[in-house]
């Protein structure tokens, strides 16, 4: 899943991944997840994620593809927000080739930078699943608690409106020219992501030919 922050890459992604069977793997979530534990790594990445900056190319590479080695990954996976660099793309490629799989695609959400600043301030996080809303268009049924698992919502620290600027603007500089990089290889699926999420999924999952829900993989979760 490709675009820029606040496009509702990890809503869709989350989506999909129930209706495909496929794990959901979101960069952002592992780093906050080890932000939150106290790790090394947490502690590292944290220095870049509260300033809008990317993370280091050499640690996500590392930990994307520890991921992927994973059992759960034999029969497909979405990744939500890696690549981000063309760094990361190739790197992606290479690991890929080396198990002898290729993406089927990259689907690129398309919003506008307003709708991104709305919809990131309006945004809620489940502290402990790390499940998605939006106080207008998705509020949880109680406020302030996870209708998933009673956790406390809370806002993102990278999700203030100067954060939010920066955010945008190390997209344009950094992740943008992927779409270039996956429409060359004929693997780009530009949506437009300004529909209502249920027909944000529907196109997405029409187009991929993802059609009837599969029972969710063990260890999946909101994202
Ligand atoms: P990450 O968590 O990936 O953040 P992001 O890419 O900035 O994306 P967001 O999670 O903010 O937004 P989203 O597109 O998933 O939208 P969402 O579905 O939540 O990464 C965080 C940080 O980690 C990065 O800044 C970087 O520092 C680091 N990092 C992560 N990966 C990295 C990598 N590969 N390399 C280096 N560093 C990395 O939706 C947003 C809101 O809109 C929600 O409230 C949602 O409910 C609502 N919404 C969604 N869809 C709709 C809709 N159709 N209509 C109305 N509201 C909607």
């Amino acid at each position: 899943m490709l675009g820029p922050p606040g496009a509702g890459k990890g809503t869709q992604a989350n989506l999909l991944s129930k209706k495909a069977g496929v794990p959901h793997i979101s960069t952002g979530d592992i780093f906050r997840d080890a932000m939150k534990n106290g790790t090394p790594m947490g502690r590292r990445a944290a220095e870049f994620i509260q300033r809008g900056e990317l993370v280091p190319d050499e640690v996500v590479i590392g930990i994307v593809e520890e991921r992927l080695k994973e059992e759960d990954c034999r029969g497909g996976f979405i990744l939500d927000g890696f690549p981000r660099t063309v760094a990361q793309a190739e790197s992606l490629d290479k690991f890929l080739e080396s198990k002898g799989i290729s993406l089927d695609a990259v689907v690129e959400v398309v919003v506008s930078r307003d709708e991104v600043v709305r919809r990131l301030s309006n945004r809620r996080t489940c502290e402990h699943c790390q499940a998605v809303y939006h106080l207008i268009h998705n509020p949880p049924k109680e406020d302030g608690i996870c209708d998933r698992c009673k956790g406390k919502l809370m806002q993102r620290q990278d999700d203030t409106i100067e954060v939010i600027l920066n955010r945008l603007k190390v997209y344009e500089r950094q992740t943008a020219p992927l779409a270039g990089y996956y429409e060359k290889k004929g693997r780009l699926l530009k949506i437009g992501g300004e529909k209502k999420i249920e027909e944000v999924v529907a196109e997405i999952a029409g187009k991929l030919g993802i059609h009837s829900p599969s029972p969710l993989p063990t260890g999946e979760r909101d994202g």
